[in-house]
């Protein structure tokens, strides 16, 4: 039986498998749609929302140095995505490269876990665009009732409308084509960047040196009784739960990891690449580097025009700007805000799609989810289907501690991709890589602690609902992907027919 959870998906066979014309995605996207792609996914919820929420509960200015360490975790795992998406350019991501490493039971638990990653991530973007959205129209005199904006209201409903229309207008754009997608999210991210350049280039002129004292806050003991709430490694050795302080920079970290997600999004689409040797690495590396040096100087300059201490955690960038008597300047931000959400939340989208689309391919999950839409080449009918059930969850649900679950889900896809980088060096050491990772093995392993450091400083109870959605994953792979698996039915096949040689199949 371990053979069989343990079998490999040939890596000629997984190309092969892109180029039937039933299943073929369309092959348009450049480097450069590649990097904006990226950029466009990479930058919104956090560094528009979390970075306030971070500096004024767990590290103080030195949320800058946060920043510093989870896109430190990011690039080594870039490095990594970076030599399997070159190596194997298919829809699909970490969960096609540990198919092609690491076996099917792996595979299946990324895929799995990646399909975690991209809903709730994209749930949480949405809610996080109708809240700017609503402060946008709060300004222009127009109030949503309660019940529709997300909060209960006096019946005892409450659905975020705003939130669950955008991922439904999404889904359409999604639907009708790559292309269009990809040239709308060019024009969205010109605009956030340029917001984000805004806030970096207007706000120096008002910081006050005074508020970086202390750069890193002294460390504070939390309230007694908070449990499951505290970071795991604390718990597993026995620390008192603390904010601030060095550890704080590390709890801020693995928080603020969420503004990394999305570089990761990047490697979905090699199958829909040009030339995906030379572009996927370049996208990949090229827009988490962009990012990287952008929240670093956003960071740096908040915390230096507001104390920590008075910092916002609804609208941060904003606030900043109004708390030095600027609203004009806060109203601009918002707006980019919202606009530049709107991006983030379709590239997940997308990538939850593909992620979808790969596995049913593979007979994992049902085969009616991958077939293309004859016209449009793309992936109807499991974009309709999540995106129908995203909507819900987005309306539905508050979803702040849900980033925590997503930022868990995501690092684990980082351990298994580097482990699988080591694996596929091994096992195929013949593959053409046009980018190969530097210092191997050393920077994988490196990359697989530094990955597990992050996870063990998020919440236990974010590492029991990763569990519980694992358990449930195993439960669909045992009792139907595994007996589906359109690799087991090609081996069973081969070895029925070695049976029926004369011989027996003896060689
Ligand atoms: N990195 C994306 C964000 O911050 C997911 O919203």
């Amino acid at each position: 039986m371990s053979s069989t959870l343990f079998r490999t998906k040939n890596v000629e066979q997984s190309i092969l498998d892109t180029e039937e014309s039933d299943h073929a995605l369309k092959k348009s996207l450049s480097a450069l749609d590649l990097t904006v792609f990226g950029v466009g996914v990479i930058i919104g919820t956090g560094i528009f929302v979390l970075t306030g929420t971070v500096a004024k509960n767990n590290a103080g200015p030195a949320v800058a140095l946060a920043f510093v360490v989870a896109g430190v975790v990011c690039a080594l795992a870039a490095l990594c995505y970076a030599e399997f998406a070159s190596t194997v350019p298919v829809a699909g991501s970490a969960y096609t490269f540990s198919y092609a490493s690491l076996g099917e039971l792996p595979a299946w638990i990324i895929g799995w876990d990646l399909v975690l990653e991209f809903a709730l991530g994209t749930a949480v973007v949405a809610v996080g665009w109708s809240g700017y959205i609503a402060s946008l129209l709060d300004n222009v005199g127009w109030h949503l009732p309660a019940s529709l904006s997300g909060r209960e209201g006096a019946d005892g409903f409450g659905f975020d409308i705003l939130a669950a229309a955008l991922v439904l207008l999404l889904t359409a754009v999604l639907v009708v084509g790559t292309k269009l997608s990809a040239r709308v999210t060019a024009v969205v991210v010109a605009v956030k960047v340029t917001v984000v350049l805004t806030v970096v280039v207007a706000g120096a002129f008002f910081v006050t040196g005074d508020n970086y004292h202390p750069f890193i806050p002294k460390a504070q003991e939390v309230p007694a009784g908070e449990g499951l709430k505290s970071p795991l490694i604390q718990l597993m050795f026995g620390w008192a739960p603390a904010n601030f302080g060095v550890m704080g920079i590390f709890t801020a970290a693995s928080v603020v990891f969420f503004a990394f997600i999305g570089f990761d999004v990047v490697a979905t689409a090699a199958e829909e690449t040009r030339n995906p040797q030379r572009d996927m690495p370049r996208g990949i590396l090229g827009s988490l580097f962009i990012c990287t040096v952008l929240y670093v100087a956003v960071s740096i300059v908040v915390t230096g025009m507001e104390h920590y201490t008075k910092l916002s955690v609804d609208a941060p960038l904003a606030d900043a700007f109004k708390a030095t008597g600027h609203p004009w300047f806060a109203g601009f931000i918002s707006f980019g805000a919202a606009v530049g959400l709107t991006t983030v939340c379709m590239i997940l989208l997308l990538g939850q799609t593909r992620v979808f689309f790969a596995m049913s391919r593979d007979g994992l999950l049902p085969t009616f989810f991958s077939h293309v839409h004859p016209r449009f080449r793309t992936p109807h009918r499991p974009t309709i289907l999540l995106g129908v059930i995203i909507a819900i969850l987005a309306g539905f649900t508050s979803l702040s501690e849900l980033a925590e679950l997503v930022n868990i889900g995501t690092l684990f896809a980082f351990v298994v991709v580097a482990i699988g980088v080591i694996i596929l060096r091994r096992t195929r050491p013949d593959l053409p890589r046009s980018f190969r990772t530097p210092w191997m093995p050393f920077l994988p392993v490196l990359s697989v602690c530094a990955s597990l450091w992050l996870m063990l400083n998020l919440p236990a109870e974010t590492w029991l609902r990763f569990g519980i959605w694992m358990v449930i994953g195993f439960a669909v792979y045992f009792f139907y992907g595994r007996g589906h698996s359109l690799l087991g039915r090609r081996e069973a096949a081969t070895a029925g027919e070695a049976a029926k040689r004369p011989n027996g199949g003896a060689r």
